[in-house]
Parts: C-alpha cells; structure tokens; sequence
C-alpha cells in the first residue's frame, strides 16, 4: 500500500530533468510512439490538439517547465512536481488552484505495459494535454474545488465516480463516433481498446447514472460515459456545487447526524436569555 501525502510541505519538489537516462527518454518514446499511433484514431481531437499545444514529442521526457510556459499562459494551469501519491483532499487543493499533481518518476523498461501507480506518462501524457482546452480546464478547477469542499463518505464516494468517469475514463463524442479523453485510457492501450470495444457499454453522460455507477478500479471498465462536449462537465461540477452546499449528497443517516449536531448548538444558544 502506498502511503498518502497529507503535508504540503513534503509534497513539492524539483523535477532535476537533465538527471535522466537516455534509457528513460528511451522508455518515453516507446510509449509515446505506441500511444499515439492508437489514439489517432482514437483519441479525441482535443487530446491530439493538447498534444502539440504543450509541446510533447517523443524526443525525451518532457521538462515541466518548458510544458508550463506553454500552458500557463493558456489557461492558467501548471503541471507541479510531486514526490508520490497526495491524499485527496491535497490533491483537490491543488486542482482549485490550477496546479496538477504531477509524479516525475518515469517506468522502467521491463514494466511497459503496466504500472500500478502514476508516473510521468500517465500524468503529463494521459492527464495535461486536456489542461489547455479552456472548458475542461474551467471544469477540473472547479471539481477540484468542489471536491475539497466534500466531507461524508457519501460525498467522497459520488464525486470519486464523478472524476473516475471522466478526468479518467471518459469518452467524448466527435463526428458521430466515441473517443477517449479521460487519461487511464489515453495512456493505456487496453484499457483504450475495451473502452472502444464491444464489451463496453457505453451511455450517455448524465450526472444521476455517473452517481449511480460503481467501479472497480483494477477491472477493465465494461460501463463507460459519453459527454457530447466539455461544456456538460462544467455544467455537472456547477450542478454538484449546488447539491453539496444544500446537503442534498448525504445519506438520511449523515443529515440526521447533522441535526443532532445543531440541535446542541441550539440548545446552547439558550444560554443568552
Ligand atoms: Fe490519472
């Protein structure tokens, strides 16, 4: 089990690019060539388009910085480096703040085709891309701010499937057709080919099926959701803004408990007569 940062003053730090191997630019380019070569058909046009709006080749890993000058001035976000895993409510944080959690650390060669936890080209290739569309990047803020704003295990639980389903495994429609934007299916040839696949059953997003929805993380997902532009993902994250604020995520159980607690705060205020 990897352990999650809660401390911000242990989470940042330098990205030192020069210190890479060739093997690892090595490894970066394998990836991004067998990426790439599926997602041009299969990613979405806004993925593509992101790919060359932050300047991301196969040539070597990409130095965060020259990304950011090229994304900051877009839309305001950057790509900051972290030394692992950031507990959530971090990793909202930072997302109100237009700053993305990035990991630095790059695969080795024999582990290709599978990584249990992030690095670098699942973050910066599945994930920073989308960061330079102006709605998406309006969206993720959003949800990140709305997401650390979240505090029962209810809420916690829905605005997970919320991200699951689209940050990571959402679909887009372009031309009549899926394509992937969420980024475990950018950086993943399998889980990008299920989605795509006939195995998949994929609906139209709403936000009351995504919030119905549950998933297993370690599956290949065989219930995904189309979004027919980014404008329904800003529109969703401002819809559960309004939810969370009147209460209308708890259980029947959490709201009780809520009463009872202003029901002592109540009593207490008996205390000025
Ligand atoms: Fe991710």
């Amino acid at each position: 089990m990897i352990e999650a940062i809660a401390n911000e003053a242990h989470a940042f730090i330098q990205q030192h690019w020069e210190e890479y191997t060739a093997e690892q630019h090595e490894v970066w380019k394998i990836l991004f060539n067998r990426r790439m070569s599926q997602l041009k058909d299969a990613g979405s046009r806004v993925f593509c388009e992101g790919i060359e709006r932050i300047g991301l080749s196969e040539n070597h890993v990409p130095n965060l910085d020259d990304v950011n000058g090229r994304l900051q001035p877009r839309t305001g976000w950057n790509a900051v480096p972290v030394s692992g895993f950031l507990e959530a409510k971090l990793f909202f944080k930072c997302l109100a703040e237009r700053r993305f959690p990035t990991t630095v650390i790059i695969r080795r060669m024999d582990q290709l085709d599978y990584l249990p936890e992030p690095d670098i080209f699942h973050d910066v290739f599945g994930h920073v891309p989308l960061h330079s569309d102006p709605v998406f990047a309006d969206f993720l803020q959003e949800f990140g701010a709305v997401a650390a704003a979240s505090v029962t295990e209810n809420e916690v639980k829905l605005l997970t499937r919320l991200f699951w389903f689209t940050v990571e495994f959402g679909l887009i429609e372009e031309n009549g057709k899926p394509r992937a934007y969420g980024s475990g299916l950018i950086s993943s040839a399998a889980d990008c080919a299920n989605a795509l696949g006939a195995k998949c059953v994929r609906l139209p997003f709403t936000l009351e099926s995504v919030f119905n929805q549950d998933f297993e993380v370690s599956d290949l997902q065989n219930v995904l959701f189309i979004v027919r532009s980014f404008d329904q993902l800003f529109e969703a994250a401002e819809r559960v803004k309004r939810l969370l604020l009147n209460g209308d995520l708890r259980t029947p159980a959490d709201k009780a408990a809520t009463k009872i607690v202003l029901g002592c705060c109540t009593n207490e205020g008996g205390h000025s007569h």
